[in-house]
């Protein structure tokens, strides 16, 4: 493809397209009941198609003509990496991507949407207000079921029903809570409970924070945990230097020598670190910020994200010498589950794949919401695209409420005592564990080695809990580029060092429609990777040999 022709073949054939095609996905739609009474479904995807464009050969020339088609068209990129790109196709876009790009560069990889965005919404089995109803119908269900079994089987065994955990008992990991995803309510009610349940056995102290408001008035919250190392006097003293992982040679936990280039002037933005030497650590509290939820439709974050807390609780409460009680006691950790509840929300009752915040941009043509991952401030800058756009990242850094709420928690560690060394942001899906930087690979992090060899072993531990595979890398080298990324603004002008991005399950069978018998799977994984970096951090940071 020559780039010159390829432009002039887009712009003659996108234009007038564009002013024919019927609605741009993200506009404003009623939402509609429709007669399948499936909860969840507002908009609707027939005709859709995913493709995956094999794009491992094109130039980067090619590659951004790509992009800005995408651009123009407002079309909805799913993952992209180097090598392929997955982006949701209508009927007439298909007409348009087929014209520019050779047949043999992609595939309808979800062939029909509509009927995957269904299956995914488990028809008439729940309403997902009220869990704690349908716990007891179903247990109610049940036992009729047995008996009317044991009236009419001609074989009747005496068969005991399956036990029934409450969801919302949460002494138990195996809480049937975590194989399901769940409204904004039921996290709320989770959060609760597990204060109830855990604060103070053996020293845990739980918060609940309210770390600001949404556009639509939501409240955006997160649980921060730690453990008082006096809380309890049977736990031995001094601790265990926890060993990253006995099966696993790698990563050497001493520390690497500084490298030269951290004051190459090429990266100025390091200036305004909040950084203080490492004399200062002493009495400082180390916390360890997860987030999930950034784009709506991706729910497997934000339940993988509870279900890491609830572990990390219950062992530390049960297991006293556990990895989750000696690094609870150094650090503190703080999950913020879900921090865009506005675009969660639409996505669970109103439009599936929905993925942006709900805020009002005084967008054309009822075009809503900023890309809450476009609109973190490092290196960022206003893209051509408007507020119709998936990747619109808004007029300026931090104009969502939801960047801004958190951005205003992590610079404000100091105030608290604290330093917000750590914080991974979770997402899905393509598998990968990535740090800094998003935006280009010409800005090259200091700490690149480190975090490149912590990432390894992340992704090696997460492999080896349940055998999926797993990449790490720096993010600029394994997605498409983009500013205005969360991780890039935490390494590049906040306190923390380990700076991550993970995008969880899968590699693109169900997208974001994973089935909530993955969620577990998935969570444990990544639980698995968290501990293995806490682990990693203690070794070096905590308690260096
Ligand atoms: C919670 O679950 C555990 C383990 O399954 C059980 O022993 C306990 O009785 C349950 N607690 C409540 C309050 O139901
Ligand atoms: C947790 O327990 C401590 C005392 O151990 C108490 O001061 C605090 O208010 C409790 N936190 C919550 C959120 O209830
Ligand atoms: C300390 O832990 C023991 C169990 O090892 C428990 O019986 C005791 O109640 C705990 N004490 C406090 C103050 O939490
Ligand atoms: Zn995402």
């Amino acid at each position: 493809m020559r780039a010159q022709a390829l432009v002039l073949a887009i712009l003659s054939l996108a234009t007038p397209t564009i002013a024919s095609i019927d609605k741009p996905y993200n506009s404003q739609q009623p939402f509609t009941s429709t007669n399948s009474g499936i909860v969840g479904q507002g908009d609707r995807y027939d005709d859709q198609q995913v493709w995956r464009i094999d794009w491992s050969d094109y130039s980067d020339v090619n590659k951004q003509d790509i992009m800005n088609v995408i651009e123009l068209l407002n079309l909805d990129v799913w993952h992209s990496t180097q090598s392929s790109l997955d982006v949701r196709l209508s009927a007439k876009e298909k007409d348009i991507m087929g014209n520019i790009i050779p047949s043999e560069s992609f595939h309808p990889f979800i062939s029909d949407l509509q009927s995957l965005v269904e299956e995914s919404l488990n028809p008439g089995e729940e309403n997902p207000e009220d869990i704690d109803e349908k716990f007891s119908e179903i247990s109610e269900g049940l036992r009729k079921k047995k008996k009317n079994k044991g009236k009419k089987g001609k074989n009747p065994k005496p068969s005991i029903p399956p036990i029934q955990i409450d969801p919302f008992n949460l002494t138990t990991i195996d809480t049937p809570f975590h194989d399901k995803f769940h409204t904004l309510k039921e996290i709320d009610k989770f959060g609760r409970t597990l204060i109830e349940t855990f604060n103070g056995t053996r020293g845990i102290e739980i918060t609940e924070l309210n770390l600001g408001k949404t556009f639509e008035g939501r409240i955006i919250k997160g649980w921060s945990v730690k453990m008082n190392p006096n809380g309890n006097g049977s736990i031995p003293n001094p601790q265990p230097i926890p060993e990253p992982d006995p099966n696993d040679p790698e990563p050497d936990p001493r520390p690497l020598p500084d490298d030269p280039d951290h004051d190459d002037p090429a990266t100025p933005a390091f200036e305004k670190r909040l950084w203080k030497s490492d004399d200062d650590l002493d009495g400082m509290e180390l916390e360890f910020v997860i987030q999930a939820g950034q784009h709506g439709r991706e729910w497997v974050g934000p339940s993988s994200a509870l279900y890491f807390l609830h572990h990390l609780l219950l062992r530390a409460t049960t297991e006293p010498n556990s990895d989750p009680a000696i690094l609870l006691k150094s650090f503190r950790f703080t999950v913020i589950p879900q921090i865009n509840p506005d675009g969660y929300e639409y996505s669970r009752t109103k439009s599936r794949l929905w993925r942006k915040n709900r805020q009002d941009v005084g967008g054309k043509g009822n075009c809503l919401g900023i890309d809450l991952n476009s609109n973190w401030g490092y290196k960022w800058r206003a893209s051509k695209s408007t507020a119709c756009s998936e990747g619109y990242g808004g007029k300026e850094a931090f104009e969502a409420y939801e960047t801004k709420a958190i951005s205003e928690y992590l610079s404000s560690a100091a105030e608290r005592g604290n330093r917000v060394r750590a914080f991974v942001d979770l997402h899905s899906y393509g598998q990968l564990f990535m740090f800094p930087f998003a935006h280009s690979c010409d800005d090259f992090p200091p700490d690149a080695e480190m975090l490149m060899e912590a990432g390894l072993g992340v992704a090696k531990a997460m492999r080896t809990k349940q055998g999926e595979g797993y990449e790490a890398g720096q993010a600029c080298d394994l997605t498409y580029r983009a500013p205005g990324d969360a991780i890039d603004y935490t390494y590049g002008i906040t306190d923390v060092r380990w700076s991550y991005s993970a995008e969880l399950r899968d590699t693109g069978t169900y997208g974001f429609m994973l089935p909530p018998k993955l969620i577990r799977p998935t969570a444990d994984e990544l639980t698995a990777g968290l501990m293995y970096l806490a682990k990693f951090i203690y070794a070096l940071e905590v308690n260096p040999p």
